[in-house]
């Protein structure tokens, strides 16, 4: 079992690189064939998403666009709570087929407010791509077009997503051990 450190914690490798990579093959096989004819806009969600965004991407033989937003969390001077901005949008998706790259479904509200964005923004179609998706915390009803892998709802690292900002260079998927 591989096992590695970062910080204070310590993580069990869940995923392997090659596991990922074969996944990925077969998800952007399906994408290819699924959204053929289709006027696509690939819409990676950044930080966490820029790995699996390039790895799908560069399989993808669709003509097609790539494009990147961020999500600006920061807690508002009322008492409301956090506001979720969504930041960087330099593509027109109005009347595309807007494909969304994600690492990670975690309970879906990232998702859910991309998705409500693409509804005002009048995408004519949404997909969603996501790496990793934890079934036991995800609270939405939004439909998930391409998961790579359905995991435990444990605190995941690699292959984009951090802890306290290291360990997105890992090539597979490390989960906290309890
Ligand atoms: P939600 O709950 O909105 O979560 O679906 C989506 C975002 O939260 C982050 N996230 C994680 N990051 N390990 C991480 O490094 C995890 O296990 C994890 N779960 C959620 C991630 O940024 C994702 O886009
Ligand atoms: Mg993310």
């Amino acid at each position: 079992m591989k096992e590695i450190n970062i910080l204070d914690k310590t993580f069990r490798e869940l995923i392997t690189e090659q596991e990922i990579n074969s996944r990925i093959d077969e998800i952007a096989k399906q994408i290819n064939s699924d959204l053929a004819g289709h006027d696509v806009v690939f819409l990676g969600i950044l930080n966490g998403a820029f790995l699996f965004a390039a790895d799908l991407y560069r399989r993808i033989k669709l003509e097609s666009r790539i494009s990147f937003i961020k999500l600006a969390s920061y807690e508002g001077t009322s008492s409301s709570g956090s506001i979720r901005e969504l930041i960087g949008w330099n593509e027109d998706i109005r009347n595309k087929t807007v494909v969304v790259v994600e690492d990670i479904v975690d309970t879906g509200n990232t998702l859910e407010r991309v998705f409500g964005e693409l509804v005002i923004r009048k995408a004519s179609g949404i997909k969603i791509a996501t790496m990793l998706y934890k079934p036991d915390a995800y609270k939405k009803d939004i439909f998930l077009d391409y998961v790579g892998f359905r995991i435990p709802n444990d605190f995941v690292v690699g292959y984009g997503l951090d802890y306290d900002g290291f360990g997105r260079n890992l090539p597979s998927v490390y989960a906290l051990i309890k």
